[in-house]
């Protein structure tokens, strides 16, 4: 049962004053309906629909592959899901790289079809322009810095990013400069805990860390990472609170006993 249909959404202001009174902000990956319930129920603060889609919901080795319209429709299950939790929706690569005007009409794309209420884009200086267009149509914009994967090809690695000063100093210029073009809010992946604290002491805007330390106003993990249903991956950064892999298959293999058995449907179970 839902407990939290008569709850007042939780907005990008909502954030930032849990910034300012530092109430942390958990954030948590979504990708379809019944997962969007039983999240938005438990309270999250925000649920992104991010393009880790398409690893783990479409197997792909990257996130490279998945389009605008499969996140449209990740988004809208999602979005029918959540009554309190803020939707927020990843633009895929290839969606915004090009210019800002096609930036503007990806993310207005977003808003349209799946009643999301604000997009995540990848990047620092070199999006700017495309952050502020989107902006100033009204959309609420989340930056991405540290580890972006959708640049996984430039990296050739998914190791700790920003170690090195030069991208250190880089990815602090990024994070302001993402705050001055009016982001509500700045994603960090995987960068040492004291850079993560700095950007976090620097910038007004919170930040949700992933494998970036505890001093971020909040945390964010792909859920089905959390929940254990990545078979075999376990980062260092990643807190696995439940091994459903594990249950699942367990569940898997008694169904399939029963069924061979002849023990289901028993008596009760029929018509
Ligand atoms: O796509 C995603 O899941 C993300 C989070 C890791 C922040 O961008």
């Amino acid at each position: 049962m839902s407990v939290n249909k008569e709850v007042k959404r939780i907005t990008t202001r909502s954030l930032q004053e849990m910034k300012n009174r530092k109430e942390k902000i958990a954030m948590l990956t979504a990708y379809d309906y019944s997962m969007a319930t039983i999240l938005d129920d438990a309270g999250l603060d925000v649920l992104l629909v991010g393009d880790s889609a398409s690893n783990v919901m479409a197997g792909h080795e990257t996130t490279l592959p998945i389009t605008l319209d499969q996140m449209i429709y990740h988004a809208q299950s999602v979005v029918r899901g959540a009554s309190r939790a803020l939707v927020l929706v990843d633009l895929p690569f290839g969606t915004y790289q090009g210019n800002s005007k096609e930036a503007l009409s990806s993310a207005i794309r977003i808003m349209k079809e799946s009643g999301a209420h604000g997009v995540k884009l990848e990047g620092g200086t070199e999006i700017v322009e495309s952050v502020q267009r989107i902006i100033t149509a009204g959309i609420p914009v989340m930056g991405h810095l540290g580890l972006t994967p959708q640049s996984i090809y430039k990296f050739g690695t998914y190791t700790v990013r920003a170690k090195e000063e030069a991208e250190a100093f880089k990815l602090r210029t990024d994070a302001k400069a993402l705050q001055e073009a009016g982001c509500f809010g700045v994603v960090l992946e995987k960068i040492p805990a004291a850079l993560a604290k700095e950007v976090s002491e620097e910038l007004f805007i919170p930040t949700i860390g992933i494998g970036a330390g505890p001093h971020c106003d909040g945390q964010v993990l792909v859920v089905n990472d959390m929940i254990g249903l990545t078979k075999g991956f376990k980062p260092r950064f990643l807190r696995q609170y439940v091994n459903l892999y594990e249950g699942i298959l367990g569940a898997a293999q008694s169904y399939i006993k029963d069924v061979k058995s002849n023990d289901f449907p028993n008596e009760k179970e029929q018509y």
